[in-house]
């Protein structure tokens, strides 16, 4: 069985403290810091670019997982990866030229992913699955955090399982997205093991207790 991995998103910290609150989680057990990367085009909201990446780089050993909403994300992997990203995950619908900007990310020496939208069907990102360490289900439109779980994402994770193991492969599978202490169970007992949470864990008015509990939900 895979490793479960809590990734908290810093989305919903106060990003007027982000050293402070990407420390805390990483005492309370985190695995990854996700990271949100908005363009203001791919989605309607801006978040931040490569230089708060890097700027985290210094404060944190953890692994840092950058989610870009970026149009043609192949435009910034080179950034990211300098930046010190561990895995940079791209949108299968952000650009025509999904493999090949797989196969940049690749090149750099950081972990691929590759993610897709509510509306979206794995059959769109079968042929990249072999270049793949990440997949990633949103299990809420991308945009913003607080959004409310879309179950009917879950038939995909499911899907991705068996495509995983017909194909002879070994991605992780990831969700972000509405998740928390009740909806990560039928996350992980679809098949998911690594799990973003973000109000969920900063919103909360204790983050060490929401941590903890998504931390007993999957172990
Ligand atoms: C949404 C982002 C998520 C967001 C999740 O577009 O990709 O990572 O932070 O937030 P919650 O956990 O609050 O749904
Ligand atoms: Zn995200």
């Amino acid at each position: 069985m895979k490793t479960m991995k809590i990734a908290p998103s810093i989305l919903s910290a106060d990003f007027a403290n982000l050293e402070r609150d990407v420390k805390l989680v990483e005492e309370l057990g985190a695995d990854y810091i996700h990271i949100d990367i908005m363009d203001g085009q791919f989605v309607p909201n801006i978040t931040m670019g490569p230089n708060v990446v890097a700027a985290l780089r210094s404060k944190t050993k953890l692994t840092l997982d950058v989610h870009m909403m970026v149009d043609l994300p192949e435009r910034f992997i080179e950034d990211f990866a300098n930046a010190g990203s561990d895995i940079i995950t791209i949108h299968q619908e952000a650009t025509p030229h999904l493999h090949g900007a797989l196969q940049k990310i690749k090149n750099t020496g950081t972990k691929a992913g590759v993610v897709i939208n509510p509306g979206t069907s794995v059959e769109t990102i079968k042929n990249v699955l072999h270049l793949v360490d990440q997949v990633l289900i949103m299990t809420v439109n991308p945009g913003f955090g607080g959004q409310s779980f879309l179950p009917e994402c879950l038939e995909k994770v499911k899907e991705l399982v068996r495509l995983r193991e017909k194909m002879n492969l070994d991605f992780d599978i990831e969700v972000d997205g509405g998740v928390d202490d009740m909806t990560i169970g039928l996350c992980k007992q679809a098949g998911a093991n690594v799990f973003v949470a973000g109000s969920y864990v900063y919103g909360a008015k204790s983050p060490k207790e929401s941590m903890n509990k998504l931390q007993a939900a999957v172990n």
